[in-house]
């Protein structure tokens, strides 16, 4: 007796179908699970067995085999119980041969009881499967509110469950509604979204200038260096900059929510991520935290930043492998976990700010505390800067703490004024690239056709060429700075005034 299911496996974000071939045949009873599953999918065996038992079924007496194939796709995590004890259920029936069944994805883990249990990565799972045009998935009733933001038009049904008594039933014909989509608009009606209202940069005192370079980053995808003593405000700017980016387009919350989905962490209370990211870490940050891995591939904090902001804090105390370890996500967009010749993707399009302390003491430069460090420790400590790292920040600023005068004072830019000037460079982005691309993302045939100087603009780059030495890398970054500038400015050609701003940006990213 055969019968088969089918379900999704999971790679990073992506998935693909999987068949599960149940065999029952004459023997000694014995149960195995074959097809490259890990140690979870190999003690589904003995769940759904007691699921099947304490369900009041009949558990076959032969030996069952259990085929997931393809065999090559690695087969993680305990979801596979929902597909396999269906299989069995199937098998036994006598009337199920050429029978025309709905293409159905079973998802769900099995508890002894019977009931089933919640899994990871339900949202990118169901992804895949209306790409793969199942017509229903039967998943844990548990995981359906980290699927309010799909639009119905996926045309799938999904049938949430919460015991293998309900599967049965529905596997003999009995209807069980369908869970009811209402897309990304609805969302916050269902109570979904996790709307708190994002801190405001009119809470920050002074920092005219650092809000502008902030702003910039944000228009233009730059990543952003703020190198100041401690409590001059660098966290306090840095938190602040994700609300100066658009909202998320209905298609990035579910790719940012596909991501925590996969990591377990939408839930009841927060089923999907509606706002852009915040994410930090600092100089404890691990490799691993950073990048994710892990035999069933979590992803780490550079995929949980994805279309929002990561913030380095103390980015020259990090281990020198951690900040190795995020170069390749600042240029790839992305990152692959391989494990057991696997690989798992996980999107990881960022934007970059990083905070330091101007040396080792932090005080270097500060009027009122006298900075402690040898000219051996500053040196030290300023070479770490000039690292490869470095070489990938776009924007380095000095942040000072404000006067006394200032704090008292009047109020600085608000997020609402800065999104305007964002959203207006962001705008002459998407006619030029006809799409999502950025300033920072220009290759250099684009810096040759859109960064065109003006004639002082054109005489001030000569110089700085000349007199710093800038490396060609430097240079692009910074004509790639100076047209984000000119967006801002709603100016065709890069004028002399946006050159010279880049370059002031660019200063303290230079090795004297
Ligand atoms: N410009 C400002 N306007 C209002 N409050 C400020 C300003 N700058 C600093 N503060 C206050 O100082 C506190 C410390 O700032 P913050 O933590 O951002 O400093 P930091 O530069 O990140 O310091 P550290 O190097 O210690 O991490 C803030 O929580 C805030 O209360
Ligand atoms: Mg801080």
């Amino acid at each position: 007796m055969l019968a088969v299911t089918e379900t999704i496996a999971l790679e990073g974000v992506r998935g693909r179908r999987v068949t599960i071939e149940t065999d029952i045949s004459r023997g000694l009873p014995y149960f195995t699970v074959i097809g490259l599953g890990d140690a979870a999918v190999k003690e589904a065996a003995e769940r759904v067995r007691r699921a099947l038992i304490n369900s009041g079924f009949d558990y076959p007496k032969g030996r069952i085999t259990v085929n997931l194939s393809p065999a090559y796709i690695h087969k993680r995590g305990s979801h596979y119980d929902l597909g396999i004890a269906a299989g069995i259920i199937l098998a036994g029936r006598s009337d199920q041969s050429g029978r025309p069944e709905a293409r159905r994805a079973f998802i769900g883990e099995l508890a002894l009881d019977g009931r089933v249990l919640g899994v990871r990565g339900v949202l990118a799972m169901v992804l895949a499967a209306a790409e793969e045009g199942f017509d229903e998935i039967l998943l844990p009733e548990d995981n359906c509110a980290e699927l309010s933001l799909l639009a119905d038009s996926a045309g799938i049904r999904l049938i949430p469950v919460r015991d293998l008594r309900q599967v049965e039933a529905h596997l003999r014909g009995e209807e069980i509604e369908p869970y009811k989509l209402c897309g990304a608009d609805g969302g916050d009606a269902a109570g979904g979204s996790t709307n708190s209202a994002p801190p405001d940069f009119a809470d920050v005192r002074g920092q005219r200038a650092a809000k502008e370079a902030i702003a910039a980053a944000m228009a233009g995808g730059h990543s952003l260096l703020l190198l100041g003593p401690p409590g001059a405000g660098k966290t306090m700017l840095a938190r602040r900059a994700p609300g100066l980016l658009p909202p998320l387009s209905a298609a990035e919350q579910l790719e940012v929510s596909a991501i925590y989905s996969a990591a377990g962490l939408l839930s009841e209370e927060k089923p999907f991520i509606s706002e852009r990211p915040f994410r930090q870490i600092d100089k404890t940050a691990t490799r691993a935290q950073l990048l994710g891995g892990g035999s069933q591939p979590l992803p780490g904090e550079v995929s949980y930043a994805h279309k929002g902001v990561l913030f380095a804090d103390e980015l020259l105390e990090m281990d020198r492998s951690v900040l190795e370890a995020l170069r390749l996500p600042l240029e790839e967009k992305s990152i692959t976990i391989t494990r057991g010749g696997r690989s798992s993707v996980f999107p990881a399009d960022f934007l970059f700010i990083a905070a330091a302390n101007p040396c080792r003491c932090g005080f270097l430069g500060d009027e009122r505390h006298r900075c402690t460090c040898t000219a051996a420790e500053l040196e030290k400590y300023r070479s770490r800067l000039s690292g490869p790292l470095a070489d990938r920040i776009d924007m380095g600023l000095e942040i000072l703490r404000i006067a006394y005068d200032e704090l008292g004072g009047e109020k600085t830019q608000s997020s609402a004024e800065l999104r305007q000037k964002v959203s207006r460079a962001r705008a002459v982005q998407a006619e030029r690239f006809s799409g999502v691309r950025q300033n920072a993302s220009m290759t250099e045939e684009e810096i040759a056709r859109f960064c065109r100087a003006d004639r002082g603009g054109r005489q001030l780059l000569a110089g700085f060429y000349r007199s710093l030495g800038l490396s060609p890398r430097r240079y692009y970054k910074l004509l790639r700075l100076a047209r984000t500038l000119a967006d801002m400015d709603e100016s065709e050609k890069l004028r002399e005034e946006h050159l010279a701003s880049a370059f002031q940006y660019t200063r303290i990213l230079l090795k004297d």
